[in-house]
């Protein structure tokens, strides 16, 4: 089931480590390569010599171990096709929340750029307390998986929440992670995002206030399931894929008929302007002593129509964003565009959609079927939209 993954497996200090050993043993009977880093106190409860043995691998502890010329916490960041933390301690949470990087496992973690799983472990106070519940929610926005600790009785005497949850459940989350990742492998996925910007003179312009943050979290989502991923936004971002920036919706089409022809899905979440100004001021436009002036705007083309009408086997999705009769508006916009699928929006709700961080949306396939993914960080409707989308 894991044969050719490499599991990067971080123990940390709590008592539970002693439970890890049966981890390592399934990784290793499922075929991974696992490499363990040990955080110095970790040791006080296992030995390196136990998990050199089970992983059968060199067991890494120290920062400043030089073997070879490339650091350690990058080398092993860079390897891994995962990374579990399991026990987490409040500690480690903590400075991993905060990019912390104090110690080999904290550095490699922030050098860590894939999935990473969290398995924490402590005594049911230390669990309740604000600032652990805090860095949890921190590293859950940026896509960390938190394994949640099980109710029962405590090493330290007290019965409460705060037991690393079983083995079994680690294991099932580091599998799923892994196949997860090769969902998308082989396919290209090109997205849009932002507001394009239509200009009017050297110094204005007509625009909206898209985030192109739906359509960034799509982008990483699509990476992190294995696709070959190009962005066409027309906002800044880094990010390890191909990203095209563009400006005005003309310039959105040209990018996006390069990279049609031999995508897979291709996903319009981009707010395109409909109008764009009929001449473009060379120079600034003058303030006049006419108390109004009139812009012309001619229509902008269709790039989702114009895709959906020359397709060939991609899957087309586009997005609305509608402030009333989100469902009836979406249906009648997905006749009209001849998309596969279309993802609706409800724009007049404060807390979710443009420049939140949130979402709460409902995808239309061509078919008349419906789907609906309830209010969750964007981040998680992408991936969610992916899924669906993909069968
Ligand atoms: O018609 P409406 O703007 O609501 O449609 C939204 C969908 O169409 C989005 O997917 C958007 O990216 C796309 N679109 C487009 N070209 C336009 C306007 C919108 O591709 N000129």
């Amino acid at each position: 089931m894991l044969r050719g993954k490499n599991i990067l497996l971080g123990i940390t200090g709590g008592i539970a480590a002693y439970k890890i050993c049966d981890l390592i043993r399934q990784y290793k009977k499922n075929g991974a390569n696992v490499k363990v880093i040990a955080t110095p106190n970790a040791l006080n409860f296992m030995t390196k010599l136990t998990l050199q043995n089970l992983s059968q691998n060199e067991v890494y502890v120290q920062e400043f171990d030089v073997r070879e010329w490339k650091p350690e916490h990058i080398s092993l960041a860079d390897e891994a096709d995962v990374f579990v933390i399991a026990p987490a301690t409040a500690n480690t949470i903590g400075k991993i929340a905060q990019g912390i990087a104090d110690n080999l496992l904290t550095s490699v973690a922030c050098a860590f750029s894939k999935k990473m799983i969290v398995a924490p472990a402590m005594n049911c106070n230390m669990w309740n307390n604000h600032a652990v519940q805090e860095n949890l929610k921190v590293l859950q926005a940026r896509g960390v998986e938190i394994l949640q600790p099980e109710s029962g009785f405590l090493a330290c005497g007290y019965v409460g929440k705060g037991r690393l949850c079983s083995i079994d459940k680690i294991f099932r989350a580091t599998v799923e992670c892994l196949s997860f990742q090769t969902i998308l492998k082989g396919k290209k996925v090109v997205i849009t995002s932002g507001g394009t910007i239509e200009d009017i003179d050297p110094v204005r312009y007509i625009s909206n206030y898209s985030s192109g943050k739906m359509g960034f979290a799509l982008a990483n989502a699509a990476k992190s399931m294995g696709a070959e991923v190009v962005l066409i936004t027309t906002k800044d971002h880094d990010a390890p894929y191909k990203i095209i920036k563009v400006k005005s919706a003309l310039d959105m089409q040209n990018a996006v008929e390069v990279e049609f022809a031999d995508s897979n899905i291709i996903i319009m979440a981009a707010a395109v302007a409909d109008y764009r100004v009929r001449e473009y001021a060379l120079q600034k436009m003058k303030k006049s002593e006419q108390d109004s002036i009139t812009l012309e705007l001619v229509k902008n083309p269709d790039i989702l129509k114009g895709l959906c009408e020359k397709k060939k086997s991609q899957i087309i999705v586009g997005f609305c964003a509608e402030s009333e009769n989100l469902i009836q508006n979406a249906q009648e916009k997905i006749a009209k565009k001849g998309c596969d699928y279309l993802v609706a929006n409800d724009i007049s709700r404060k807390d979710i959609g443009f420049g939140a961080d949130e979402n709460e949306v409902v995808i239309l396939d061509k078919n008349g079927g419906s789907y609906r993914i309830e209010k969750s960080p964007k981040s998680v409707i992408a991936r969610k939209i992916l899924e669906y989308i993909n069968g």
